[in-house]
């Protein structure tokens, strides 16, 4: 019995913010954090070094069990390497949005996911914290921003970072991420009936992580 323990759950798509906004949250609180969509990119990932194509749900379910995970803050290690910067990779993004239409992959982390309930609380973000892996959240939220403030976020942080970019193909590529992670059948990106909508369109990272702690505030 663990539901006495807290949980935020921020759901949303892809280049919204969520992963920032989660993880000041959780500082905030002093909670532990949840990255699920890294667990989509290190099983897409570990599919690339086992020459499993992407497509195969059931060798991928298969290998999950057998992958050795460690997350230390921001890095990520598999099997004892570290491949942060690989799993944050554009190829693992498209990779991660594959693998993560089988059903097999998808129930193979729900235990790993469970597994990080921890006290003091747990703030978790992904496409189906609040409506499939942690349904009993005090407090869920949608985070989201139209395709174009998204693509233009991204596209300013890969200038910053002076890797070349271009806008039109960041837009096509979130759109197409977002197309697959809304109509596939098994957990689509859909957002709560009882989570909080949060548009970030016109708010800025403090802004939204203000509301996300007065809702969670509000809740207990
Ligand atoms: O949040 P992200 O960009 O790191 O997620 C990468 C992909 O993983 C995303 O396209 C969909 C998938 N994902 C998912 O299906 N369910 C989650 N809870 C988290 C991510």
């Amino acid at each position: 019995m663990m539901n006495h323990i807290p949980v935020i759950t921020i759901d949303g798509p892809s280049a919204s913010g969520k992963g920032t906004v989660a993880q000041r949250v959780a500082n905030t609180l002093g909670f532990h954090y949840l990255d699920s969509g890294a667990l989509y990119r290190l099983v897409a990932l570990a599919g690339l070094q086992h020459d499993i194509d992407w497509q195969d749900g059931s060798a991928l379910g298969d290998l999950v069990p057998h992958l050795n995970v460690h997350f230390d803050g921001e890095q990520i290690f598999l099997n004892n390497h570290e491949v942060s910067a690989q799993v944050r990779s554009e190829q693992m993004s498209q990779g991660a949005s594959q693998v993560a239409v089988h059903p097999q992959v998808r129930k193979a982390l729900v235990s790993w996911q469970h597994r990080l309930r921890q006290l003091p609380g747990l703030v978790a973000d992904g496409r189906d914290m609040g409506t499939v892996i942690f349904p009993d959240a005090q407090c869920k939220v949608f985070l989201t921003a139209s395709a174009e403030v998204r693509a233009d976020r991204r596209f300013k942080q890969l200038s910053q970072c002076k890797v070349a970019a271009d806008y039109q193909a960041i837009l096509q590529d979130l759109q197409a991420r977002d197309q697959r992670d809304r109509e596939r059948s098994s957990s689509p990106l859909v957002q709560a009936a009882d989570a909080h909508l949060l548009d970030t369109d016109t708010l800025n990272i403090e802004q939204a992580v203000a509301q996300v702690l007065d809702w969670y505030q509000k809740s207990i």
